[in-house]
């Protein structure tokens, strides 16, 4: 599987969890009173992302045998929690952003309160699709819930967003960094492995390998963010390139310097790909994690 093609199966993957949010998110009538929270909410989660988590549940899930059918509620599930954590980061209590996906963000498109209740209503709706995902067994489902209400919480991405606001204009060693961002960014990310394999009934063995694949590139995809903030520019990015800098946030960027933040997220990638050594068709996870310290936005 060539690198390009890796793009086509990025492509594939997003349509096909864009088709799921579709059916998860119906417009609701002009005349409806939910009308302006449901096109926030649709602005929101189908707005031109990249949708990594999902591909990784896709791509995860069919290494272990799982029907796409099957994985479409985790998918979507993964993709509202972090459509949510955008609008939140974006809003100006926090990260205060005009611009996500190339376009407005959710409080500049909308207003503040009503961005506030897209994130809360989004991520409800995570919870009671992969509460009725079909195709999964009650034990299948309550795990899930209970791994992804763990990894979106307060000990996973809140957790990292309330210790990056902590952290603004401050100093931060290394080790306190790696924490900030393997709770914001890779608790998520790591989620999206796991369900792939829970949703096959992987084995331990095989889910130990896929769990430190996870912890890799769920670092690796921060540590390449810090990077994009400083060297791609905003049209590419589809957000405010520099806004680490000018919030005088500690990243590893600002700790380590461009190069050997770049060296990392190569180290990251390999360790990566050297859990997942012998294990089959894990070619598309191998391309992933390439893609992800290497990708442009
Ligand atoms: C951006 O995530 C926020 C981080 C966790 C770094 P993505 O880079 O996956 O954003 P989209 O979904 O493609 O817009
Ligand atoms: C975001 O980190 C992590 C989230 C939980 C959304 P950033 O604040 O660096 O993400 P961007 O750069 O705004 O996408
Ligand atoms: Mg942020
Ligand atoms: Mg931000
Ligand atoms: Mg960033």
């Amino acid at each position: 599987m060539p690198a390009d093609i890796l793009l086509l199966a990025l492509k594939a993957a997003a349509s096909r969890v864009e088709s799921a949010l579709e059916r998860a998110l119906p417009a609701e009538p002009a005349s409806s009173p939910l009308a302006r929270l449901v096109e926030a909410m649709r602005y929101a989660a189908l707005g031109p992302g990249k949708r990594v988590r999902p591909f990784l549940v896709y791509a995860t899930g069919e290494l272990t045998g799982t029907e796409a059918t099957v994985l479409d509620a985790p998918a979507c599930a993964l993709e509202l929690i972090h459509a949510y954590s955008l609008v939140h980061d974006d809003l100006p209590a926090i990260d205060d952003d005009d611009l996500r996906r190339g376009r407005p963000t959710c409080h500049r498109a909308f207003d503040e309160a009503t961005a506030i209740l897209v994130g809360d209503a989004l991520q409800a709706r995570a919870f009671e699709l992969l509460a009725k995902a079909p195709g999964l067994t009650a034990e299948t489902r309550l795990t899930m819930i209970a791994t992804l209400a763990r990894a979106a919480g307060h000990q996973g991405m809140v957790g990292g967003q309330a210790i990056d606001l902590a952290a603004v204009g401050q100093q931060r060693t290394l080790t306190e960094l790696e924490q900030m961002h393997r709770l914001k960014t890779g608790a998520l990310i790591e989620t999206s492995v796991i369900f792939g394999a829970l949703a096959g009934q992987a084995n331990e063995a095989m889910r130990d390998a896929l769990t430190r694949y996870a912890r890799a590139i769920g670092l690796a995809f921060q540590v390449r963010d810090d990077i994009l903030d400083v060297t791609a520019n905003s049209q590419t990015l589809g957000k405010t390139q520099g806004k680490d800098a000018a919030r005088d946030k500690p990243t590893y960027v600002s700790l380590l310097g461009l190069d050997p933040a770049q060296a990392l997220a190569k180290e990251l990638c390999d360790e990566a790909l050297a859990a997942l050594d012998g294990l089959p068709r894990a070619e598309p996870l191998r391309l992933l994690a390439r893609y992800i310290v290497e990708r442009p936005a």
